[in-house]
């Protein structure tokens, strides 16, 4: 194990439980489970792969207590009755069989934050009759104080089967705005009984929980509390309070604390998107630390440097990670094994984990298709090796060929430009995308261990002799920028947003307009704030960056104007002028916007005619990633992963 992650590799100790190095995995639904909440194997499997990597504690996600006041809505998984506590055993074996320790999350409930059906008759419930998140017209359902007892029985009851099946610690779930929180923070309890009114009251709801848990668990055994410690919106609890809460647990006998930060309103903060650049929560975390002698585990965007740090600096004990051991479940044993560079590193985009679960799909990962389906997604080595040819070195055509080397067949790549990387090469250039350039090295040294024959500088058309001999060609050719017939586009000043990225041409003076609130346009319009100019998004839908999925759109949405940025939506840009853009508002009335120059981001179309001119030629050709249809990164490296596996 090298040096420079040794704190990393210490033991630590939980309560009674003992664990043989710092790495947790954070919990996070998973969506895998039966409709009733039962695991299926999938569930299981994606577990065990995680203490398979080398993680010593593998917490779960939460799970729900009890159905009656809250109907589980979606796929959640359940301890609401004994009927679970077959396949909890089989989980918990699946874990311990690879040296983990399995720690099950219990979740009173959503409360305000459910996103099931409410309608006025039928509101969610909540500490107190404050709007309903996802429809802030239906007010909340204070719940009685029976109710409440209800709940805290429920929870024993959860507690006892989780005893029952052998888990080795259990999490109360108390983060993000729900039910627990909705209860400890003032700004949803409005209570005047003995739920609510001063800080007492309105932790009596969690305590009350936890010592029911201790009535069951007895004293020594593992009872760690996830809380936010900043939830990010006005009026929320800051982190005098949240030490006061840490203080307060441990008096409970809470053994550790899990910290993060975050509610629905500001959800964004609870995955952080690459906005908010390495390990954001970090020093809120090292706060609430000073305040305890426990345990304290520190989540958020960690990566293997910033963990070790954060224990070094005696910022936290232990670090949990969620969406990096998607992105590569090795990571403590590569770094144990002293492969720091074999750590696929985690470019933060959220669509295919948290935009899946809140999409109502099964959690994944856009660069690791294995993540969240172990048991069918695996690399094996092909029946018979064939000859195959990859046209284009950006992700999609780099994951082609490592999966095609990883399964034992010849593979010749062939990049038109210099350098490996493709689009996604040229436009990380801000420092919020350095995960991407990350990747890129990533893919870099993964094809240097392997037996790729690669070729820069080469372009291949359908002509080119390269192609003869191929049994297979993976056509990953990339897209070009759209540039649509808007009068003006050909003037000096108006600069596709590749070309900017490029840095091809100049941006002479303070103001530019961005044409297209995608999020390649949302991108570079932060980036040019960044850079100190005064930027005017235009774009012609009712919101920016739609496409994206909800945590990295809020983030957006919240990040630009902290940055200066105008955003106009409902506004259609009609012409382009050497002074100026004008622009069709939302009632239809024109108006010009001054500036010095403009980026145009509307979208990409793929490279069709290049790439069907290949296909019209040879019989197997596979087109993938955006020379096939433009998309997200992991919709390209998926596309290339599942083509070559079936190769
Ligand atoms: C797909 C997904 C599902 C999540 N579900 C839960 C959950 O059930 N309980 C919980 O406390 N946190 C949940 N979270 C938050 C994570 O535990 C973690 O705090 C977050 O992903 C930030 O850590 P990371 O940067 O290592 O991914 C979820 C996160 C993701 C990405």
């Amino acid at each position: 194990m090298p040096d420079e992650f040794k704190k990393l590799f210490e033991t630590g100790r939980i309560g009674n439980m003992v664990l043989r190095n710092r790495f947790a995995l954070a919990p996070a639904g998973t969506h895998s489970c039966e409709p009733d909440g039962r695991y299926t194997q999938r569930t299981i499997d994606y577990y065990a792969d995680r203490a398979r990597g080398g993680t010593a504690l593998v917490i779960l996600e939460g799970h729900k207590v009890e159905v009656k006041l809250e109907p589980r809505a979606g796929f959640v998984v359940s301890a609401h009755s004994d009927e679970y506590v077959p396949a909890m055993v089989e989980m918990v074996e699946a874990i311990h069989s690879y040296g983990g320790k399995a720690c099950i999350q219990l979740q009173t409930n959503m409360g305000r934050e459910n996103f099931g059906i409410y309608t006025q008759d039928n509101p969610p419930i909540s500490a107190s009759a404050v709007p309903a998140y996802w429809n802030p017209n239906i007010l909340c359902r204070p719940l009685e104080a029976e109710e409440i007892q209800e709940i805290v029985k429920a929870f024993g009851a959860a507690c006892q089967r989780a005893l029952k099946a052998g888990f080795d610690a259990i999490e109360i779930h108390a983060h993000t705005g729900y039910l627990l929180d909705q209860f400890m923070s003032s700004l949803w309890n409005k209570r005047t009984d003995e739920y609510g009114g001063d800080f007492d009251g309105r932790m009596r709801f969690t305590a009350e929980i936890i010592r029911e848990a201790r009535k069951v668990v007895g004293l020594d055994y593992p009872l760690i509390f996830r809380y936010s410690a900043d939830q990010k919106y006005p009026g929320g609890r800051d982190i005098a309070e949240s030490q006061k809460i840490a203080k307060r647990l441990e008096a409970l006998s809470v053994s550790a604390l899990h910290v993060d930060a975050g509610i629905y309103e500001s959800i964004y903060w609870a995955a952080p998107p690459n906005y908010l650049g390495d390990a954001p929560l970090i020093d809120t975390i090292a706060e609430i630390k000073k305040a305890v002698n426990i345990p304290v585990i520190a989540v958020g965007s960690l990566t293997p440097e910033t963990a070790e740090a954060a224990l070094r600096d005696g910022k936290c004990d232990f670090v949990a990670f969620t969406r990096q051991l998607l992105a590569d479940v090795d990571m403590p044993n590569k770094l144990y094994e002293g492969h720091p560079e074999d750590v696929r590193p985690c470019i933060r985009c959220n669509e295919f984990c948290i935009g899946h679960v809140f999409g109502g799909k099964i959690v994944t990962c856009g660069l690791t298709p294995e993540a969240g389906n172990e048991m069918n997604n695996k690399i094996t080595p092909s029946e018979k090796q064939k000859n195959i040819v990859v046209v284009g070195g950006g992700c999609g055509g780099m994951e082609a060929a490592r999966v095609a080397a990883l399964r034992g067949h010849k593979v010749t790549l062939f990049e038109k430009s210099g350098e490996l990387g493709g689009l996604l090469g040229i436009i990380a250039t801000p420092e919020f995308k350095k995960q991407l350039k990350k990747l890129i090295e990533w893919y870099k040294v993964q094809l240097s261990k392997s037996h790729i024959d690669i070729h820069l500088n080469t372009e291949i058309t359908a002509d080119s002799p390269e192609l003869a001999e191929a049994d297979h060609i993976i056509v990953a050719i990339g897209g070009n920028s759209m540039r649509p017939n808007i009068p003006g586009i050909d003037t000096e000043n108006v600069i596709d947003v590749i070309d900017y990225h490029k840095g091809v041409k100049k941006i002479n003076g303070k103001k530019v307009v961005v044409a297209g609130g995608g999020m390649s346009g949302c991108d570079a319009a932060l980036e040019l704030a960044m850079e100190g100019k005064q930027v005017t998004l235009v774009e012609m839908l009712d919101g920016v960056a739609k496409e994206v999925n909800h945590f990295t759109k809020m983030a957006i949405n919240n990040i630009l104007p902290e940055h200066g940025i105008k955003i106009l939506t409902s506004h259609k840009v009609k012409e382009f002028r050497p002074d100026g853009v004008l622009i069709q508002a939302p009632e239809g009335v024109d108006m010009l916007i001054e500036t010095d120059a403009v980026i145009t981001s509307f979208g990409m179309n793929s490279k069709k005619e290049e790439a069907e001119s290949i296909q019209n030629k040879y019989y197997d050709v596979r087109v993938i990633g955006d020379s096939a249809k433009p998309g997200r990164v992991g919709d390209a490296i998926r596309a290339a992963y599942f083509t070559t596996m079936h190769i």
